[in-house]
């Protein structure tokens, strides 16, 4: 890990945290952590990508990866998760409402998909 002049870590995600949900022995979801930045004053804070196959949505497990993600990170010292999703994206909404992220604001015309862009929310939890 290579230390800036101020001697802090770049980021305290250089060990990606990454969950995976099985059923029967078969990956069927997975979440994990990304640096939010490179800069040093940010290194504390993570991005959120969650995903479950259709087949095993709307049985808990995206809730579950999500806590198991939440105590790695506390464990790891990251102080806050941050998301962006689309803001028409209502499962997944609906999911990081429960888990208790909170809305920072919308990112206009910011993701593109199927050839248009979307409007993207940003949302943020305090570990
Ligand atoms: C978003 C996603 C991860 C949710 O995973 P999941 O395993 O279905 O989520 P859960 O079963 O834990 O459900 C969590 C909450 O979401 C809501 N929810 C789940 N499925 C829903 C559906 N079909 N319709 C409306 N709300 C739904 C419910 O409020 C649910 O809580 P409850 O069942 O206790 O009421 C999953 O739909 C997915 O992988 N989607 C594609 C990838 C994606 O959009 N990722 C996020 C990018 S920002």
């Amino acid at each position: 890990m290579t230390r800036s002049r101020s001697g802090c870590s770049p980021s305290r995600l250089d060990a990606i945290p990454f969950v995976v949900a099985l059923a029967s022995g078969e990956v069927v979801g997975w979440a994990a952590l990304r640096p939010y930045s490179h800069r040093c004053a940010y290194r504390g804070v993570g991005d959120l990508s969650v995903y479950v196959a259709r087949e095993a949505r709307g049985k808990g497990v995206g809730g579950r990866l999500l806590a198991a993600l939440e105590q790695r990170a506390r464990a790891r010292g990251i102080h806050k998760i941050v998301l962006f999703a689309l803001s028409d994206n209502r499962t997944g909404r609906a999911l990081y409402d429960k888990r208790g992220f909170c809305e920072v604001g919308v990112h206009r015309e910011h993701g593109i998909l199927d050839g248009r862009l979307r409007d993207v929310v940003v949302m943020e939890k305090i570990l």
